[in-house]
């Protein structure tokens, strides 16, 4: 057992996955699209340590504690389980982006996590292996684990295009710095409560293939309008819950209403949205600029971060510790 470091990118999905078909194997109710995040990245330092009598977690300097330190511990039994061992670790985790930003996010985390501890802990796991792990961790960080657009489906996640095949950007509207009160890892559960649960599940087989032939043809047109019904179909979901989650803020509702009327005036943009209140503006590369600066003039957007199609995770000579 030794020491390993890996290095992931949060992903967007295009398509959304929200609630599960079975909770004990993370596998979701539907299929989901996504786009790594090329600007974003978690890195994570795994040592195993015979001498250490519980694993110690440091996520961007600060210890972990609660359902994050109980996630993290859960996953390195999995990992510590499949290499036969009982060895306790030291896990250092960190994001280069702002982690109060609200766009922390559990794809990155868990990518990561799941190659540094295999690594260290010896193992040699392919991408289609890792993916899988890391399923367990988080649902979504499945689809951090292959370069570029990844299709989740099931059990297994793969990529359907490279990084390089087209250069969409993701504009990243943040209006708050706050962390969400109801986790996506809880929110999952309660997607099945909504009377419009079911009708979401059936409108995505059209979505998804209007997005998969949209990226094929590299037409932002053809999959825009996929791309906000569905966000739009989860959070209705979200909202019609019980308990009803609403993430959105004012400015959330602002910067949606924005990207519409400016699409109207020939720029082409469009929104999805996770589990939070930040907004992500899809555009071309020759549009990204300007999205940005017209983002950062809608009041209550604190910062724009944008960023092009991503790697998968990978392994780093350069240790956190
Ligand atoms: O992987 P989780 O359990 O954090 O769920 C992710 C849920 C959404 O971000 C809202 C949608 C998605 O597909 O990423």
């Amino acid at each position: 057992m030794g020491r390993a470091t890996a290095v992931a990118h949060p992903n967007i999905a295009l398509v959304k996955y929200w609630g599960k078909a079975d909770d004990k194997r993370n596998l979701p109710a539907n299929p989901s699209l996504s786009m790594n995040l090329a600007a974003l990245t978690t890195v994570t330092t795994v040592e195993f340590r015979p001498d250490q009598a519980s694993d110690l977690v440091t996520i961007d300097g600060r210890p972990a504690a609660g359902q994050a330190l109980e996630r993290v511990v859960a996953h390195l039994d999995r990992v510590r389980a499949l290499a036969g061992s009982d060895e306790r670790a030291w896990v250092a985790s960190r994001n280069d982006f702002p982690a109060a930003a609200g766009l922390a996010s559990s794809s990155s985390a868990f990518a990561a996590l799941t190659l540094a501890a295999t690594q260290a802990a010896g193992l040699s796991l392919d991408e289609v292996g890792l993916s899988r792990l890391a399923r367990l961790g988080s649902g979504s960080a499945c689809r951090s684990v292959p370069a570029g657009i990844v299709l989740w489906e099931m059990e297994d996640a793969h990529q359907v295009a490279p990084p390089e095949h087209w250069d969409l950007r993701d504009a990243i509207a943040i209006v708050t710095g706050q962390a969400k009160a109801v986790s996506s890892h809880d929110g999952h559960a309660l997607a099945p409560t909504s009377p419009l649960y079911a009708a979401r599940l059936a409108a995505v087989p059209e979505w998804l293939a209007a997005v998969k032939d949209g990226l094929a043809r590299r037409d932002l047109a053809a999959m825009g309008p996929a791309i906000e019904a569905d966000a739009l179909a989860m959070h209705a979901v979200m909202m019609t819950s019980r308990p009803s989650l609403l993430y959105w803020l004012p400015a959330t509702v602002a910067v949606l209403r924005a990207v519409r009327a400016w699409r109207d005036g020939g720029l082409e943009a469009y929104f999805t949205v996770d589990a939070g209140p930040n907004v992500h503006c899809l555009c071309l590369a020759a549009a990204a600029g300007e999205v940005e600066n017209r983002l950062k003039a809608v009041p209550g957007v604190q910062q724009v971060v944008v960023s092009g199609p991503g790697n998968g995770v990978r392994s780093v000579n350069q240790h956190l510790f």
